[in-house]
């Protein structure tokens, strides 16, 4: 075994973070980026920083290697594609079930509920479901505040809708909590898209730039999961550079392919 990979094998079994879900390279670089900030060029010397859990060690490399970066109605020409997909399914299905599968910190299952109630959706027929294997991201979703930073302005962030003002408390110009009407309409809990089992009869699913970090060998549980989780007929949504594996692509017509968005056909 390399000294990468004993290092590797530290951090899954004493902090819990699954490095082996994740392609290595990313994990290299996200490693070495620590290395660098603390000044230390061997795997073996930074694995005893880690034992000791110097300076919180541990913590800080486990914020650097979670991929929580997210962004309300990221991707906008998305949105535009959702907000029909929305509309139509109103009109073809008495309740509308939605699942934002690996949701980060909240801010793409709330765009889902705040554009359903933009789209003028009865909202007593939206339900979001929005999963995520990590726990610190789900609390932050949970509290639904979020504040703006050097390089994220959460106001901008809203600017696709008309009237954000109708989904958030303003505290201050730089933060704001997502209200109880956006709120009400999402349901958050943990899932692990690897491990855990397929959900079933969604109407709409977004699998959005988790795959682009997993492991080439994950892919195919995950899109697995998620396209055994859509009824017939049911849309999926990907991330704007991800593909479907070719051992599931059979189980979906790309609906805009430009835009990631499928549609679950019957299993022959
Ligand atoms: C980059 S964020 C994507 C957030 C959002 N879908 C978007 O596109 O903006 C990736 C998320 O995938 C989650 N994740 C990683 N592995 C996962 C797994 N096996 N099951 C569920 N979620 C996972 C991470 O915790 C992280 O919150």
């Amino acid at each position: 075994m390399t000294d990468f990979q004993t290092l590797l094998e530290f951090i899954e079994t004493e902090t819990g973070f699954a490095t082996s879900y994740y392609d290595e390279s990313y994990l290299d670089r996200r490693v070495s980026a620590r290395m660098r900030r603390r000044g230390v060029e061997e795997y073996a010397d930074y694995l005893t920083l880690l034992e000791e859990d110097d300076d919180d060690e541990r913590a800080e490399l486990l914020d650097t290697l979670s991929v929580n970066v997210t962004e309300f109605f990221r991707d906008e020409k998305v949105w535009t594609a959702l907000r029909d997909v929305l509309l139509e399914l109103a009109d073809t299905v008495r309740s509308i079930d939605i699942w934002s599968a690996a949701c980060a910190d909240g801010r793409e299952p709330y765009s889902l509920a705040m554009l359903a109630l933009d789209a003028g959706l009865d909202p007593r027929n939206v339900s979001i479901l929005a999963t995520d294997i990590d726990e610190d991201a789900l609390a932050r979703a949970r509290a639904g505040r979020y504040e703006s930073t050097r390089t994220a302005d959460i106001s901008d962030q809203l600017g696709f809708l008309d009237n954000p003002q109708e989904y958030v408390d303003r505290e201050g110009d730089r933060a704001f909590v997502v209200n109880d009407r956006v709120k009400d309409l999402v349901t958050f809990e943990r899932h692990d898209l690897i491990t855990g089992d397929p959900k079933s009869g969604f109407d709409l699913v977004a699998c959005r730039n988790v795959c682009i970090y997993i492991d080439k060998q994950y892919k195919l549980p995950i899109l697995d999961t998620v396209s055994k989780s859509l009824r017939e007929g049911g849309h999926l949504v990907l991330g704007q550079t991800e593909t479907l594996p070719g051992e599931v692509k059979e189980r979906f017509e790309a609906e805009d392919p430009r835009i990631r968005i499928y549609s679950r056909v019957a299993d022959t």
